[in-house]
């Protein structure tokens, strides 16, 4: 053995054991030895923060500290290393930032914590010299900010497009297989514990969001941009159109995308079509995927769980490994937060919705009559849109005027987002035009 793998334990505080931070504990007992062989010290959880001790207890053992107050394990001073896993933006910020003033390396898996604070926390770090690890916040099982920061660091990265939640997969995933309703579906999600008892973050996009802004800055070098505007989910989503769409040789699933453009940065959530031979259409059920595409290495591809007790800890420990190894290391000598040195960051402006430039689906609810698709085509036309393909359904519905009603499927070429929104509030207007259009965003990941 080493004369370092001799030094003692490095000691960890962990705030919250619920889910994650019980998983945390248990792998890292249950792998003790290998993680020691690589961190090249043993990582050892001093202290745990829990609401309830005798919970706590039953799955720490007899010997680890436990207290209920938070604050005194960030201001434990034998404590190295803070891991918070208690979620939300209020407590966890106070504990994180206070964490960091007293010196101490933190660990977390807290997307949403980032996503809207990380610009805060990470300037804090710099000034106090310590790291801050955050693998868990992304698509857990899967080590994606290991690849963009350090597996890619030789690449300009062009984008970045992930299924990121997959609470919102298995839903789609789900009403695809089985040809079910959106509302049946989260119904079933949430019996059997896939979806939350409040699943608004997950279905309303905010989580993938969450995580797509983290993957933007680490891919683009850009500081944390959160755009809650920028964020569509899935509840408005037609069980007719995941079929029509599948008709065409497209899936639809929920995409978190960062591009890099001439203009600047894409950063944006919403369902997508995809072409259903893509990989990243083949990820189903509640699993993740990321694909990224960058100059030298091309298309890679990431998949994994994107939840879960032991694959979060997986990401958790991967850090505290990372820190283990790095504290004694001069700060410059570390890998940045966000990929790039904190003096050589992008100021490229993340771009404004009516600016993101992608291909679309439509669905137009229309009166069966002559004359119908050419206005459509012909305002398309006026506003320099590419029609890519056009299917019209045959009439499926006779209305009380005895007059038909179809479906008419549009796809599209690549337009910029405002000409897209100017020829709908025009097709909307036609008497034509039965209902409100649908219209989802297309990309061929090419
Ligand atoms: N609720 C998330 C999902 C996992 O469904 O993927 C945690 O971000």
């Amino acid at each position: 053995m080493s004369n370092k793998l001799s030094l003692k334990p490095i000691q960890v505080g962990l705030l919250g054991i619920g889910t994650v931070g019980g998983g945390t504990f248990r792998v890292l007992e249950r792998n003790q030895e290998e993680i020691k062989r690589r961190a090249g010290r043993g990582i050892e959880i001093g202290i745990v923060a829990a609401r309830d001790l005798v919970r706590a207890r039953s799955m720490v053992g007899p010997e680890t500290r436990l207290t209920v107050d938070p604050m005194e394990v960030v201001n434990h001073p034998d404590i190295e290393i803070v891991v918070e896993v208690i979620g939300g933006t209020t407590l966890a910020k106070d504990l994180v930032m206070r964490a960091i003033a007293n010196g101490k390396h933190v660990v977390t898996a807290n997307k949403a914590l980032l996503a809207e604070h990380g610009n805060e926390v990470f300037a804090a770090a710099q000034k106090h010299g310590v790291m801050v690890a955050f693998e868990g916040a992304v698509a857990v099982s899967i080590p994606i900010i290991k690849a963009l920061r350090e597996g890619l660091s030789g690449n300009r990265i062009e984008w970045v497009a992930g299924i990121i939640n997959g609470t919102t997969n298995f839903i789609l995933s789900e009403m695809r297989d089985k040809g079910l309703g959106f509302d049946t579906v989260l119904a079933q999600a949430q019996a059997l514990g896939y979806a939350e008892a409040d699943p608004s973050f997950d279905i309303e996009g905010f989580d993938a969001a969450h995580k797509a802004t983290i993957l933007a800055s680490v891919a683009f070098g850009i500081p944390i941009q959160f755009k809650p505007d920028h964020v569509e989910g899935i509840t408005q989503l037609a069980a007719a159109d995941i079929t029509y769409a599948f008709q065409m040789g497209y899936r639809i699933k929920l995409l978190g995308i960062a591009k890099r453009t001439s203009q600047g940065i894409e950063l944006r959530v919403h369902p997508t079509l995809i072409p259903s031979k893509r990989l990243l259409a083949n990820v189903e059920g509640s699993m993740n995927g990321i694909m990224v595409k960058s100059d030298a290495a091309g298309i890679t591809m990431y998949y994994g769980a994107g939840a879960g007790s032991e694959q979060t800890a997986s990401a958790v420990i991967a850090d505290l490994v990372d820190v283990a190894r790095l504290h004694t290391a001069d700060a410059a000598q570390r890998v940045p937060h966000l990929a790039f040195q904190p003096d050589a960051m992008s100021s490229e402006p993340v771009l404004p919705m009516s600016a993101v430039v992608t291909s679309y689906y439509l669905r137009l609810r229309v009166a069966d009559q002559a004359g119908v698709l050419a206005k459509v085509a012909g305002i398309l036309a006026e506003c320099d849109i590419s029609i890519d393909a056009v299917i019209q359904r045959e009439a499926d519905e006779i209305d009380s005027d005895n007059a038909a009603q179809t479906d008419l499927i549009i796809l599209t070429h690549d337009c910029v987002e405002s000409r897209m929104d100017a020829a709908l509030s025009r097709m909307q207007t036609l008497p034509t035009v039965l209902q409100k259009i649908v219209r989802i965003r297309k990309e061929e990941l090419a």
